[in-house]
């Protein structure tokens, strides 16, 4: 049992350091516990809800308390945990911007690792960034096997800052260092202990701290001292050259630098090679001047920017009453490529689905689809067939929609057709109690209307998965006239427990996201009919940072996507349709792809076909510069963004930034269209849309509001603020 150490006090003689503790404690508003949970072992606790995010209060406490102990002769040893969920979430990434004051993680690293003590981190949750450092500089670590250990930093544009690029290849050799480094992805407990990350594992995070103790106590006994991580240099030793060692993170190094740029990537690489050469000391002054460097980078401002922005846009402001999540059982209808990547998503996360498809033919087909899909992922290693098993095991298909009694929130996933939606919808209503959530997935359809098909329209909501539902991590939560703040909060609270990242939007066609693609897209497919190349016009948005350009996205989604069937062609979407190219699942579009689907090739067809349209429609030739071509898409999305800011379609320019780069590929590194605007300076984008409309016509045309922002050097984030004004 663990023993506060308050009511243990006149037990065991440790009088004299309680009231110093109990100051630090109260000084720090209990930031720290302190507890003797053993004999000569005392065990610090991190509390600061809800991640133990180490910032100044936080490090402050833990830096005196360390200095207690470690002057007390009493204590044998010292066990670092953290309360709740996580060990620790790391640096709070807020003061990246303030500047960090007080104690510093140097100094309290410096506590644990060149301590007399034995100093254990009892890793008890998830240990990320600074949290993982701290660890790191004890002696020894344990913890259970699902636990998550992650140095992020890179993902935001940094490189681990405190000792994490030296210390870490000490442990688990330079090479697992720079994947793990590099990649920003997590290790598992289990794989932490078969990489010497960690020196003991339990199962169960359950009595973590009690194992940590006879950990300690065993220790203790043996006689044992603990080595400071800085001195284990024999993991440094390899036969790898510097040039294999920088091969064998190529694939990691590229995927990341898709997301962040370049400059992180190389200096975690730089940083943790260092240790091939310098002392540990002169790598942590290294490692020091790389931080710094990257920490004024405009990659790292862009993505600290949308770590919060994805968070504010995740919440339901002025809400009187905070609610959990009250749903056990989610309905699906419909079980084509939505409503099965819906589905999975939803029992990817351990809650339970029934899905309704129209006959038992679909329905077989539905879940074979999914079955397909999880087995693909047991190939690629991402499961077991276990974890598979147990998966579809929260699944059930029904054909008979009465079944949906049982569910507390339905997904509608049907063709995309408003009276198709409405009927679905009354059966749905005429199922379910009158209070379950009655959500669309529609991509574009009228959330209003759909509502007042229904009684009680105060509970529907649109819930815009993206294509492939089960992967994509945006999700579009379409507010509608009525809809009430309790449909908001639990489809917001859904949203998280699946792992999503929700942004609240307003009612209008195409919502966001899809509002401002089309523009993107009629903007390419103008240049296409003008004589420019998909490939060339896609390799200028690649270049810039897109992982495909419109017209390889367009292959992706399928052409027919909303299709009206016309056999007198008008546009480019009808002259591909009719000639059944209709992208990657037909695999010809406007590239040809091989047995995979998915690689792409250029392809004549298409062109020769739309430069025959062209001809007809007497459509004028020019051949864009790479720039103008740059500037006609990005502009085209900038400006949509700008009018759905002033019809207050979402509350905040940000909220747009997270759609972009959560759903279409947007890269994280420039922060969104919105932000990247500001970026440019408002005035030079004003400058900018009034040339362009005047070259390239009205939906270059910016709303008025931008103008009188320019005149009063506004910032963006004063614009489009609005109130959701639900019952
Ligand atoms: N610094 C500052 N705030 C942080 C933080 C950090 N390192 N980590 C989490 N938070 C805040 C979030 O902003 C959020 O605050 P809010 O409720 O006011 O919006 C709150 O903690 C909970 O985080 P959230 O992301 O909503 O919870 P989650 O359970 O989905 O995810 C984490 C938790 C820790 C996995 C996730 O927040 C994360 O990845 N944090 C960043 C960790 C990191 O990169 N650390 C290294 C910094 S260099």
């Amino acid at each position: 049992m663990r023993v506060i150490i308050g009511h243990y006090a006149q037990d065991c003689g440790f009088e004299s350091i309680i009231m110093t503790y109990r100051q630090g404690t109260f000084m720090s508003k209990e930031l720290v516990h302190i507890e003797k949970t053993a004999p000569g072992i005392v065990t610090v606790t991190m509390n600061h809800p809800p991640v133990n995010t180490l910032n100044q209060g936080l490090r402050d406490s833990l830096y005196q308390n360390l200095k207690q102990l470690n002057s007390d002769p009493r204590v044998k040893a010292i066990i670092l945990t953290g309360e709740g969920e996580y060990f620790s979430a790391g640096a709070d990434i807020s003061e990246f911007k303030t500047g960090f004051k007080g104690a510093t993680l140097v100094q309290i690293q410096k506590q644990l690792e060149n301590s007399e003590k034995i100093t254990i981190a009892a890793i008890n949750g998830d240990a990320l960034g600074g949290g993982l450092e701290i660890a790191l500089a004890c002696h020894f670590r344990v913890t259970h096997a699902t636990s998550r250990l992650i140095l992020p930093e890179v993902t935001l544009g940094l490189i681990p800052g405190a000792g994490g690029t030296q210390r870490l290849p000490r442990l688990i050799g330079i090479e697992a260092a720079l994947s793990m480094i590099v990649s920003g992805k997590a290790i598992s407990g289990a794989d932490a202990l078969q990489l010497g990350l960690v020196d003991y594992l339990t199962k169960e995070s359950e009595g973590l701290i009690e194992k940590a103790q006879d950990y300690a106590k065993d220790l203790i006994a043996d006689g044992i001292q603990g080595i400071p991580t800085c001195e284990h240099n024999e993991r440094l030793q390899t036969q790898m050259s510097r040039d294999e060692l920088i091969a064998s993170c190529q694939n990691e190094f590229d995927t990341i630098v898709r997301k962040v740029g370049l400059a992180a990537p190389t200096a975690c690489v730089d940083a943790v090679l260092a240790t091939l050469e310098k002392s540990f000391k002169e790598g942590i002054e290294f490692e020091q001047s790389l931080f710094l460097n990257v920490l004024m980078s405009e990659e790292s401002r862009a993505l600290q920017y949308i770590f919060f922005a994805t968070r504010r846009a995740a919440k339901l402001e002025q809400v009187v009453n905070a609610e959990n999540l009250a749903i056990h059982k989610i309905g699906v209808v419909g079980g084509g490529l939505m409503g099965s990547g819906i589905a999975m998503s939803v029992i990817n996360h351990g809650l339970r689905v029934i899905l309704v498809e129209a006959d038992a033919t679909k329905l077989k087909a539905c879940l074979e689809r999914i079955q397909q899909n999880f087995d693909i992922s047991v190939k690629k290693g991402r499961f077991s067939v276990d974890d598979v098993k147990k998966r579809m095991q929260l699944i059930t298909g029904t054909t008979d929609i009465n079944e949906l009694n049982q569910c507390d929130f339905v997904i509608e996933a049907v063709f995309e057709d408003m009276d198709i939606k409405k009927e679905v919808f009354q059966s749905i209503a005429n199922a379910v109690h009158p209070k379950t959530i009655v959500a669309s997935n529609t991509s574009a359809l009228d959330i209003d209307e759909l509502a007042q098909s229904i009684e009680h329209p105060e509970r529907v909501i649109g819930l815009h998965f993206f294509s492939p539902a089960n992967v994509s991590k945006l999700l579009e939560v379409v507010v509608g006239a009525q809809t009430n703040n309790h449909t908001i909060q639990q489809s917001l609270l859904l949203a998280k427990s699946i792992k999503k990242n929700p942004v609240l939007v307003g009612v209008c066609p195409g919502f966001v996201g899809n509002r401002m693609i089309f523009k993107y897209v009629e903007q390419a497919n103008q240049m296409l009919l003008m004589g420019n190349r998909p490939q060339k016009i896609d390799h200028v948005m690649e270049e810039f940072g897109f992982p495909m350009g419109p017209f390889a996205m367009s292959d992706l989604t399928g052409l027919d996507l909303a299709w009206q069937p016309t056999r007198y062609p008008e546009s480019v979407q009808d002259v591909m349709c009719i000639n059944k190219l209709l992208g990657q699942k037909t695999r010809q579009g406007f590239y040809q792809y091989d047995e995979t689907g998915r690689k792409r090739t250029p392809y004549d067809k298409p062109f020769n076909l739309l430069q025959n349209f062209a001809r007809k429609n007497e459509i004028e030739q020019i051949d864009f510069e790479d720039n103008i071509i740059l500037k006609r898409l990005i502009f085209a999305l900038i400006n949509e963004g700008f009018k759905i800011l002033d019809e207050k379609v979402v509350k905040r320019a940000s909220d747009i930034d997270v759609i972009y780069i959560y759903g279409y590929g947007w890269p994280p590194f420039l922060g969104g269209p919105m932000y990247y605007a500001e970026q440019l300076g408002l005035n030079k984008v004003l400058t900018t849309l009034d040339h362009l409309a005047k070259q390239y016509g009205d939906d270059f045309k910016p709303p008025e509001t931008l103008r009188n922002m320019v005149k009063d050097k506004s910032k963006l984030k004063d614009w489009g603020k609005i109130t959701y004004s639900h019952k």
